[in-house]
């Protein structure tokens, strides 16, 4: 970073403010120095100003923050800090100085607390800059408007002859400076359209994007990270083969001498889906929510986890996609059972039964599995992002 702003052209300068306290979103450091999909704010704002064309880009800090702000732009070329002041108004100001000494004709205006910025936005900005001293991103109002007073309604408010206001917000240079510097208004201004618009410039409104929204609340931040469209789990179960035990498989009592012995109903084939599905959405395992020392599951169905697992996903902002389980045991024999076992998976996941699959097959007589000491049962499951 250079320690006067450099000349270099671009299609445009820019100020990046971010010279706030980010009070309301109340992290532990100011929100533009706060990592949103794995970069700093402030880093994504001058990011995506430089690619859709900026040469200069000053951006406006804190005081005392010239070393996160260095971190957070390090190896980016023709970006100057310059520190803010009380307000957004004087922050723009002290941007806008430090930018008035190497003249570029038009500047773009930017919170750093927006960090998407599409280009096709700051392309409709330009375009209405040649005709304007000012252009602004706006989007429509949805909702209705009501006047408020007191937590009463004292009227209303005409929806259409609003818009929401954004940033960037593009200016030709010494018109914007000089509105800045004969600011008058209250402590602060909403933003440097209001500044323009007080200093009698004609600001033009283009289109905005709703992804220029401003990140202003912790809950803004939990929101940054989409959760993936798609999550595998996979699960793994054995149980042991014992006389007097009934044999509990996929949810179906099946005729059999022996029966598989364990806490519940020891269901294996439910116990390793239930696994799969707790570790698609990142829940533990089987053992952390139905603890066997609990006496409240001794005997249990099976049918009951396998339930509880769904709802946890679900939780998570997932159903299921599919299941695909497989038993491995010597006998009984899987394949006359199979259907109602797909049926009753299906029906406890909630699915179709085309997403469920039940398969089967031996060890070739190896192993505790071949020597007919117990079964074991795999299963996998994908999980598919709630719409
Ligand atoms: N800003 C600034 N100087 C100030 C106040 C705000 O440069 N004195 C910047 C912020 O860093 C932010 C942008 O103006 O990028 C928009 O302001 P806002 O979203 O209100 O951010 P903060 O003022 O930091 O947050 P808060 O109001 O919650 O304290
Ligand atoms: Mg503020």
């Amino acid at each position: 970073m250079a320690d006067t702003p450099a000349s270099t052209p671009g299609r445009f300068a820019a100020v990046i403010v971010a010279a706030g306290q980010g009070l309301r979103a109340g992290l532990d450091t100011p929100k533009q120095f706060a990592s949103w999909r794995g970069k700093p704010m402030l880093r994504h704002a001058a990011e995506a100003l430089r690619a859709a064309g900026a040469g200069s880009i000053i951006a406006v800090i804190p005081a005392d923050a010239t070393h996160p702000a260095q971190a957070a732009l390090e190896g980016l070329a023709q970006v100057t800090l310059v520190p803010g002041g009380v307000t957004r108004q004087q922050s723009v100001r002290n941007g806008l100085e430090a930018l008035a000494a190497t003249g570029p004709e038009r500047v773009l205006i930017h919170d750093a607390a927006r960090p998407e910025c599409p280009p096709a936005v700051i392309d409709r900005l330009l375009a209405a800059l040649d005709e304007h001293a000012g252009a602004i991103p706006v989007l429509p109002i949805v909702d209705s408007l009501v006047q408020a007073e007191s937590g009463l309604m004292a009227g209303k408010a005409e929806r259409d002859t609003l818009r929401r206001v954004q940033t960037p917000q593009a200016f030709r240079l010494a018109p914007i400076l000089a509105a800045h510097r004969s600011w008058q208004g209250a402590p602060d201004a909403g933003d440097d359209a209001q500044v323009a618009h007080a200093a009698g410039l004609q600001v033009a409104l283009v289109e905005g994007d709703s992804r220029l929204r401003k990140i202003t609340y912790a809950g803004d931040f939990a929101a940054a990270t989409p959760p993936p469209p798609m999550r595998a789990g996979t699960g793994f179960d054995v149980h042991r083969l014992a006389a007097g035990e009934e044999l509990w498989l996929c949810g179906i009592r099946i005729d059999h001498d022996r029966g598989l012995a364990g806490h519940s109903d020891a269901d294996v084939a439910l116990h390793a889906v239930v696994d799969a599905i707790l570790g698609a959405c990142g829940q533990g395992d089987i053992g952390q929510h139905f603890p066997p020392s609990d006496p409240q599951w001794r005997g249990a169905p099976s049918s009951r986890f396998v339930e509880h697992a769904v709802m946890l996903a679900r939780r998570a902002g997932y159903r299921i996609g599919n299941v695909d389980c497989t038993i491995i045991c010597e006998a009984p024999k899987i394949g006359p059972h199979r259907d109602r076992m797909r049926a009753r998976l299906a029906d406890l996941l909630g699915v179709g039964v085309e997403a469920v699959s039940v398969k089967a097959t031996t060890t070739e007589r190896l192993g505790f599995t071949g020597r007919g000491e117990g079964i074991a049962a795999q299963a996998v499951t994908m999980l598919v992002a709630n719409d």
